[in-house]
């Protein structure tokens, strides 16, 4: 496979903070450079997260172009600081100056770009406010967003349904800037969505958290804690890295076409047939998660590769 160039539009936020590891060790991607925007924590608090993720990784080379702020923060999820207590120092460098704004109108006229988007809209819909004649030079852009109820599970608190998770209704980057969301979805601009369809099929157990390095397992393990006494289940959704999985493994999911519709509420409605985007209904679950697993292993902040580590 040739190799994608990226650039991911991110709000770290520790699912987050795994979708940019994985994406810093998959051969199959060319990370050109991640855009911050305010959402599951400020975007000051986004900014420094990107930074220093980089840091942690030695891959301060790849720049990082602050943005814009959402209305909505998820701290109570996310922790403080974004990262459920993360340790790890601050970067030593510092965000460009140009802000992602810029950055990002100047970068997607370039073809054979994908836009990774994990957090609210907000940025995308500035950049497409400002020049509406870039949605048809946009190749491609991928979105952690939305759920349109094809899943649910029991959990404590009853049937839980694949459509919302700030509300029943509503996913919390659409639900974060309802009008950006919008802007994006009427542009034209061809978007993949990755829902809660897919992410609340992929929920990571203590088995697998125990086998990763114990920094990371540890901030997993905080911000799961969110997820597990809402539901009362053992596990809780790895959403952003399903973003980055489709980008390199494809297969791993299966995709139907149509058009997606924004809801007052932040609800999303979806009428499959022909149409500029794509929503992503089913998982390979155990092949996702491995693929996660493997990708940290490459980052040196997994001590085995979990494929061997099963063949035990
Ligand atoms: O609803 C899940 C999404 O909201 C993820 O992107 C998570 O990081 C938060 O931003
Ligand atoms: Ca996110």
């Amino acid at each position: 496979m040739m190799q994608q160039r990226l650039i991911i539009d991110t709000d770290p936020g520790v699912d987050d903070m795994i979708a940019i590891l994985s994406a810093l060790h998959c051969q199959d991607i060319d990370l050109l450079a991640l855009t911050t925007v305010g959402g599951n924590v400020s975007i000051e608090g986004t900014t420094r997260n990107a930074l220093r993720i980089l840091a942690r990784v030695n891959r301060t080379g790849v720049p990082v172009y602050a943005g814009l702020s959402a209305a909505h923060t998820a701290q109570h999820v996310h922790g403080g600081d974004g990262l459920s207590g993360c340790s790890w120092p601050d970067s030593p460098v510092p965000a460009r100056p140009e802000s992602a704004i810029g950055f990002l109108t100047r970068e997607l006229t370039n073809s054979g770009i994908t836009l990774a988007c994990l957090g609210p809209l907000t940025n995308l819909a500035a950049v497409l406010k400002a020049k509406p004649e870039l949605a048809c030079q946009i190749e491609r852009v991928v979105i952690m967003g939305g759920g349109f109820g094809t899943y649910s599970f029991r959990a404590g608190e009853g049937v839980i349904e694949s459509r919302g998770n700030v509300t029943p209704e509503a996913e919390f980057n659409i639900y974060s800037d309802i009008s950006a969301a919008r802007v994006v979805f009427e542009s034209g601009v061809p978007v993949t969505v990755v829902p809660l369809d897919i992410s609340q099929r992929t929920l990571v157990s203590q088995v697998r958290l125990e086998r990763l390095d114990p920094v990371v397992a540890g901030i997993l393990d905080r911000y799961f804690a969110f997820s597990r006494e809402r539901w009362g289940t053992d596990a809780g959704p790895l959403h952003d890295p399903n973003v980055i999985a489709y980008i390199a493994r494809p297969d791993l999911y299966t995709a139907v076409r149509g058009t997606v519709t924004i809801l007052p509420n932040g609800g999303t409605d979806f009428e499959a047939g022909a149409g500029v985007h794509q929503v992503l209904l089913q998982v390979d679950a155990e092949g996702y998660l491995d693929w996660v697993w493997d990708r940290l292993s490459e980052s040196g902040l997994q001590p085995f590769n979990s494929s061997a580590k099963r063949a035990e």
